[in-house]
């Protein structure tokens, strides 16, 4: 298939097109580069533009022969939209929107969707499965579980298909180290911890160990971005016209701040030392994912789902490329 893959020389958009190239699909990347890299993504074919570009992003699915497009492009951080709801809104929210316009514009009718655990808030249960409660405690995921209500409407009104993809934690690397998570600024737990060893901070933060957890730190579901991008290739496979289905991708496994900080510590040999500070607003305590649909009817298998592997792959890309792409 020819796929658009907007937000593509990202994090995860770059560890997902050659998993799709090596199913045999054809990518193009769309990005505007504020916070992709062009190194990202080796020869894949970049048009640079915005999402919020209706006549660009047309004019790409059209002179690409798009069939299906996989939206990454997004800002991922939900403390900050917080503090600036509006630029999460514009971007991640009309940004949909003005794709799925485009998408009809161009005859394009599939879309694989990047949402998140955040529509789900604080969840009342875990493992969260996905007919559980979504109610958003920030605006990135209200934003995003705003889209996933534009699907359906879209979906019914003109028999578009899509697939959304709840993402839990994502973490980890490629395993020949050579593209790997380089935000800035970086706020990830995972590549946090590790600028320790890189000689890049002294300590890590921990926020908060008073939680009503085991040992009084956040839990969460880390996935693999080799694992979570296999997934969009089974998901693209998996759409159907006129309809909305929506996945967790996680591993089902919960780990605390405390429990990633001491895997860093075994996969670096480095000590790594660590401070309480008070906790960050808008933490839930606890968020692990069912995936047991995704495994059901997509027939999605975790290659990489122990901890160590995916701290290992992370310190593999960061020790070799402490300065991200730069
Ligand atoms: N944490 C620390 N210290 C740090 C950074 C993080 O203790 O320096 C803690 C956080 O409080 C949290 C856990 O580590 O409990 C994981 O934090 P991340 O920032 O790595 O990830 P989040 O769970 O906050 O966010 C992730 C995605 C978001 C998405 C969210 C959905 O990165 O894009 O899941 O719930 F919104």
């Amino acid at each position: 298939m020819n796929v658009l893959v907007t937000g593509g020389a990202g994090y995860i958009g770059s560890h997902l097109i050659g998993v799709l190239a090596s199913a045999g699909h054809n990518c193009t990347v769309y990005d505007n580069l504020a916070t992709g890299h062009a190194e990202a993504i080796g020869d894949t074919k970049l048009v640079t533009g915005d999402i919020s570009d209706t006549a660009a992003l047309t004019a790409a699915m059209r002179e690409n022969d798009i069939e299906a497009v996989i939206h990454l492009a997004a800002f991922i951080e939900a403390g900050e939209s917080v503090e600036k709801p509006e630029k999460y809104f514009r971007n991640n929210t009309l940004g949909g929107l003005t794709l799925l316009e485009a998408m009809r514009a161009s005859g394009v009718s599939k879309m694989v969707f990047s949402s998140t655990a955040a529509v789900y808030g604080r969840p009342g249960q875990i493992p969260i499965r996905e007919t559980d409660r979504t109610e958003p405690i920030n605006p990135y995921g209200s934003g995003k579980l705003c889209v996933e209500f534009m699907l359906r409407a879209f979906a019914e009104a003109y028999g578009m298909g899509f697939v959304a993809l709840r993402y839990f934690n994502v973490a980890g690397a490629h395993p020949d180290g050579l593209i790997g998570e380089a935000h800035i600024p970086e706020t990830h737990l995972i590549p946090l911890v590790l600028e320790v060893p890189l000689g890049k901070r002294e300590s890590v933060k921990i926020f908060g160990d008073d939680y009503d957890t085991p040992d009084g730190t956040c839990i969460r579901d880390y996935i693999h971005v080799m694992d979570l991008s296999a997934a969009h290739v089974l998901a693209i496979e998996a759409v159907e016209a006129g309809g909305v289905k929506v996945f967790n991708l996680g591993n089902g496994e919960g780990f605390s701040v405390r429990q990633v900080i001491e895997t860093c510590r075994a996969v670096t040999g480095h000590p790594i030392r660590a401070e309480v500070v008070d906790r960050r607003p808008g933490d839930p305590p606890s968020l692990v994912a069912s995936s047991q649909n995704a495994r059901d009817e997509l027939g999605w298998r975790c290659e990489y789902p122990d901890l160590n592997t995916i701290v290992a792959h992370a310190w593999g890309w960061h020790k070799t490329h402490p300065n991200g792409y730069c």
